[in-house]
């Protein structure tokens, strides 16, 4: 969680870090700060969005800078608790992506030494160590390298001290990239906010510490020089703007035709390691969206290849670890989900092979995994998950598609047509049935399930309704006491062994007085006579369908959060990334 961005260049800083800063507000959006080396440091930060900002942050004189974007974790959002934080002399300034965990310890000695707390962050404790560190070695570079030592937990952090042009960046276990410009150097937790001047990047390795001037960048890891591949980046600066759409969903949402194409014709199964070309077995560790696409593919996979699958939630999978072996896949389209990488770490530890499935080139999972399979959905900037969504399933598919001969090969090449097909799809009449609603049931079988599963958890992040996703034959035991007419069901009937007692259940939804918007096949004969609205997706493979219903689950939660006047691409309390557990 939390964004930071930093600068050291020819140009005015400040302008460029907090653009920089609000293409990173899907990690983070409750409050910002921005420090730069002007005439000593120079500092604004404020609770609230920068998106929409126009204060006097724009004015803060350098040519080199600090900014942060901040989720809460140690202290309210308040302009006291938002980063920059500053040490007792004013003259380090320091923003921090993660968590130090011994801050405590480190706080009770550094208040017994003197220093002045501002703040009820855990971050504030690194100012006021490399405050000491500096007034013993009088440079920051080496301040920093003494000071990360005594620090435990996750960091990216980025420092700047008065009267010294340098920007220093550390990483461990929190994203941090570096942009190597013309004249000009970039540090941030990714790419999004350097795109547009750079395509050259560099991923930190944990541990190390990098020094970065206007016309050079040096890495230290274990204070040794090293040096680190430079990656070109090709995500178009355009992938980051809304492109004429009011909304990144609606434009992350249209983009998923391509999202599958490009990531299901980028994915080569041929370089998977021995033990994911045939597994006996799979395991699969995901958290929030990622995990639904986990449980599309459990259910795909076992009906379809007959390979057993397994599914548990990275957070649990961490304090409750069942006996585990062979093939472990770790799905997490930010790379960076705290949970999800420990969770791939133990799997490692207990000898399993494992798989990445991320959309992040350079991010934390594929340094653990010990193979990593790159989605092509290009920058998602909404926080609710769309296209890198619909990019996980092109991955799992084109897997299961290996493991079944390329028997999917056709379908899957189409599929992109399909989903083509129902963006446009009118859903008026569902979305009026919803915006009213205080609480939606969502039902599928099978695979459908887990697509009831995503598209309830859609309607909650974005429109804040109620929503729960049901495996239809469950609804019956228990939820049927909360069924009224102000209850919508959205039922997934897709044809198949279970259209017959999926037509049951809606008659019983029905006859407890609840309006029912079914999802089924086009040329459907029943359902329209007993739905209160029924939406048609194209009769295609299952697979195909898995991803028109989803694609429509989406829309409709979308556009019922807009007629509710929600904030679409940051919903309240929520970050894109969550980095810490
Ligand atoms: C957050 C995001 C979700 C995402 C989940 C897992 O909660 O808001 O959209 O599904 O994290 O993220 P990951 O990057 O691991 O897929």
């Amino acid at each position: 969680m939390c964004g930071i961005v930093g600068y050291a260049g020819r140009r005015d800083a400040a302008p460029l870090i907090i653009e920089g800063l609000k293409r990173l507000e899907y990690r983070g959006y409750d409050s910002f700060g921005v420090a730069t080396l002007g005439s000593g440091i120079e500092l604004v930060k404020h609770q609230g969005r920068i998106s929409g900002y126009a204060g006097s942050a724009h004015q803060l004189h350098g040519k080199t800078g600090i900014g942060h974007t901040r989720w809460a974790t140690h202290g309210i959002p308040n302009d006291a608790n938002a980063h920059p934080h500053l040490d007792c002399t004013n003259r380090i300034a320091v923003v921090h992506n993660g968590i130090i965990e011994n801050f405590s310890s480190l706080k009770r000695d550094l208040i017994s030494r003197g220093h002045r707390f501002r703040s009820d962050t855990d971050t504030e404790v690194v100012v006021h160590l490399l405050e000491e560190a500096y007034a013993k070695e009088h440079d920051i570079l080496v301040a920093v390298q003494n000071t990360v030592p005594l620090l435990k937990g996750s960091f990216a952090l980025l420092v700047i001290v008065a009267d010294d042009n340098r920007l220093i960046a550390a990483r461990n276990q929190s994203p941090l990239v570096i942009g190597i410009g013309d004249g000009e150097n970039f540090a941030a937790s990714d790419m999004t906010p350097v795109i547009e001047y750079t395509e050259r990047a560099i991923f930190l390795e944990d541990g190390d510490v990098a020094s970065l001037k206007p016309d050079s960048v040096e890495i230290f890891h274990d204070k040794i020089p090293v040096t680190r591949p430079v990656e070109l980046i090709d995500w178009s600066p355009e992938a980051a703007k809304k492109g004429g759409f009011s909304h990144f969903m609606m434009k992350e949402i249209y983009e998923q035709p391509k999202a599958f194409f490009d990531t299901l014709n980028a994915i080569d199964t041929d370089v998977l390691p021995p033990a994911a070309r045939h597994p006996s077995s799979v395991t699969v560790l995901a958290c929030g969206s990622s995990y639904h696409a986990g449980l599309i593919f459990r259910y795909l996979v076992e009906e379809s290849c007959g390979i057993p699958a397994r599914l548990e939630f990275a957070s649990e999978f961490k304090y409750f670890p069942p006996p585990v072996e062979g093939l472990v896949i770790g799905i997490t389209q930010s790379g960076e989900t705290a949970d999800t990488l420990t969770a791939l770490r133990q799997a490692k530890a207990h000898n399993c092979t494992t798989l990445a499935i991320t959309n992040v080139l350079g991010s934390s999972v594929s340094r653990i995994a010990d193979a990593t399979l790159f989605m092509r959905a290009g920058p998602e900037i909404s926080v609710a998950a769309t296209k890198s969504f619909v990019a996980q399933l092109a991955v799992l598919m084109q897997i299961m598609n290996a493991w079944a001969g390329r028997r999917w090969a056709g379908v899957l090449q189409h599929a992109h047509q399909s989903i083509e097909d129902v963006l446009h799809i009118d859903l008026s009449a569902a979305v009026s049935l919803c915006v009213p609603a205080k609480s939606i049931f969502y039902v599928g079988r099978g695979p459908f399930y887990a697509v009831s599963l995503e598209g309830a958890l859609k309607m909650k992040e974005i429109s804040y309704i109620h929503a729960e996703g049901y495996a239809a034959g469950e609804l019956k035991h228990g939820p049927f006491a909360l069924l009224s007419t102000e209850t919508p069901v959205i039922a997934i009937c897709m044809p198949g062994e279970t259209y017959g007692v999926m037509i049951s259940n809606i008659k019983e939804m029905k006859a407890r007085g609840a309006p029912v918007i079914a999802l089924g096949c086009e040329g459907d004969s029943e359902l329209p006579d007993i739905v209160d609205v029924f939406i048609p997706v194209p009769e295609t493979h299952r697979f195909v369908q898995v991803l028109t219903t989803l694609v429509v689950l989406q829309l409709l939660a979308f556009y019922t959060a807009v007629a509710l006047g929600r904030d679409v691409d940051k919903p309240r309390n929520l970050a894109k990334s969550v980095t810490v557990e």
